[in-house]
């Protein structure tokens, strides 16, 4: 209620001298004016988080608040917070008088590049941004909107982990998110930016959302930090050795990118965002594309050196295809030999994964196979088309590789294209050898439609490999190399079979992969009914 209401209203019961009901009505007016000014002042203390000495504090670390996060992250204005009134509900360790309205965490929902988004974000001045069982509550309430309404979860982390002071009600709190993350999972997709602390269990939440991000030098993820690992392992190790944003991106794969800083992490997955539907149930966004998409690509005739063992960047091919070069690439510093990432053909998203020949010559190990398999799972999750480009001399030989697993691991990327029911069209530029050559999107795996660049071999191995085997002891082997090669090396006998629908040239690429995605548009592909699969993780 306004100022003016309440005194024209008083004015009006004075002029008719209604003493009772002037004295009624502006007890209770007085009451309400109490509370819009209680409103007001909780409103300025939760838009102040734990106090402007500890906003400085954070920003002295290059790290801007929850606040500032939100609105760099959302369209402007369009943030719609909730439960900005929440407070902790702990009273031991004097926590009753040290009470912060929303306490340490921002929920809410806005729009990014006019999509629905819902975010959370965790506000380190107040309690090291510690998740209270409210703090985890209302988290949960926006992932349980979410759901309902079908649009994506973001989290932007940034905490000291489990709240001490409340104990096993602030393990609960993690439980109930990571309740929700599996449930979500495959429905909305889900995103983590870590941009400060996040330890202990709590790293389980990023660990099970779709992408996880990290801002270098500032934000780190560990199970347990530097002092533990001294005092179990006796290993000297610094924070951000063990778990910074060099770590999980390029050593443990933990990490699916990482940014400079606050701001760049910020643009860069409002960006990203632009690539991923709003659910399971939503088609992939369309973009206006102004990059023909019926044309010849002349660049494309020159990727593929003369040489067959000469390395070439299949980046190249990537870029190439896709609408005006724009890469969004997960996961570049890890199992380089693999590429993935989304871009668009035809103003559509597409996932991309592709052999890099560059780096161990293209070969599956472990750890791009399961690199890749995530990365199709969540393509197939979420109706988001897969271009595969396959250029691999097969599966990466060794002891460490057998010992490691990697019979399990590779057959992770197998299940996942295999039991992938959305689009899937594979070019094969150079090689298709082997066990790889099948993992790789063939058509025995259900490939919609199978391409061979002329440049193309698939066979069980390369000629050097196959002659050694078959003639072993026997003279003339350049001769029945050369025979090998003759018979092989090329694209003619998995096309004379049906197993690659053409061979077509480099240059019509992405026109003819642009009006396949077209055709492929009402594709309707069921498994059978299961409760799930069992992949062999
Ligand atoms: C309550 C916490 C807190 C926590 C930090 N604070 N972590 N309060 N619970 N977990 C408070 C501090 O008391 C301080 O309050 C403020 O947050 C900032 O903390 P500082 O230590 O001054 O900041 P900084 O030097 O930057 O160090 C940040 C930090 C450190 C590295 C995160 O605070 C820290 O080590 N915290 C404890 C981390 C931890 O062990 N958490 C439990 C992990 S186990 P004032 O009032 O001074 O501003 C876990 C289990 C989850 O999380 C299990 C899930 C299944």
């Amino acid at each position: 209620m306004s100022f003016r209401v309440l005194n024209n209203t008083i004015s009006f019961y004075r002029k008719k001298c209604d003493t009772k009901k002037l004295l009624r009505y502006s007890s209770s007016a007085t009451h309400t004016l109490k509370i819009a000014e209680r409103i007001k002042q909780k409103r300025n203390e939760a838009l102040l988080g734990g106090g402007q000495k500890r906003i400085d504090t954070q920003h002295k670390k290059g790290k801007l608040t929850a606040r500032e996060r939100i609105t760099l992250f959302c369209d402007h204005g369009s943030f719609v917070e909730y439960d900005m009134f929440v407070e902790h509900t702990c009273t031991d360790f004097g926590m009753d008088k040290q009470k912060f309205p929303g306490d340490s965490v921002i929920t809410g929902h806005g729009l990014v590049n006019g999509r629905p988004v819902y975010v959370f974000s965790q506000d380190f001045t107040v309690f090291g941004g510690s998740l209270s069982s409210a703090h985890a509550w209302k988290i949960c309430k926006i992932m349980d909107q979410a759901i309902l309404v079908g649009a994506p979860v973001v989290g932007l982390n940034d905490s000291g982990g489990a709240r001490i002071q409340e104990g096993v009600a602030s393990l609960a709190g993690y439980a109930d998110i990571f309740q929700r993350n599996v449930l979500a999972s495959g429905v909305v997709p889900q995103i983590s930016l870590i941009m400060g602390p996040c330890a202990g269990g709590a790293v389980y939440s990023p660990a099970i959302t779709d992408f996880t991000f990290m801002v270098e030098d500032t934000s780190y993820l560990f199970i347990t930090g530097p002092e533990v690992v001294k005092s179990v392992t006796n290993e000297d190790v610094s924070q951000q050795e063990l778990g910074g944003a060099k770590t999980h991106t390029s050593i443990s794969g933990v990490a699916h990118n990482s940014f400079n800083n606050d701001v760049d992490a910020l643009l860069q997955l409002r960006h990203f965002m632009g690539f991923l539907p709003q659910s399971n149930q939503f088609p992939t966004p369309v973009r206006m594309c102004d990059d023909p998409c019926h044309e010849d690509v002349p660049a494309l005739d020159t990727v593929i050196p003369p040489s067959t063992t000469t390395p070439y960047d299949m980046l190249d091919v990537v870029l190439s295809i896709i609408d005006e070069r724009d890469f969004f690439e997960i996961m570049p510093k890890y199992a380089k030999n693999i590429i993935i990432g989304f871009g668009r053909m035809n103003g559509r998203t597409v996932g991309i994964v592709g052999n890099q020949p560059k780096v161990a010559a293209g070969c599956l190990d472990i750890n791009a196979s399961v690199k890749a398999a995530r990365f199709v799972r969540f393509c197939d999750a979420f109706n988001i088309p897969i271009i595969t480009l396959v250029d691999v001399p097969g599966f990466l030989p060794g002891v460490t590789q057998e010992h490691s697993g990697i019979i399990r691991h590779g057959a992770k990327l197998l299940y996942a294209y295999a039991e992938a029911t959305v689009p899937k069209l594979t070019v094969i530029t150079r090689k298709g050898y082997g066990g790889a050559y099948d993992v790789m999107s063939s058509k025995h795996l259900r490939g919609d439609i199978n391409y061979a660049w002329p440049s193309a071999e698939v066979a069980v191995m390369g000629a050097k490999g196959a002659v050694t085997i078959l003639y072993r002891g026997k003279p003339d082997l350049d001769k029945r190399e050369a025979e090998y090669i003759d018979a092989f090396g090329s694209p003619f006998p998995a096309a004379q079979k049906g197993f690659i629908d053409d061979i077509i040239e480099p240059r019509t690429t992405r026109w003819r992969l642009c009006r396949d995605l077209d055709l492929l548009e009402t594709k309707k592909l069921t498994n059978p009914k299961k409760k799930h699969g069992n992949i062999p993780l």
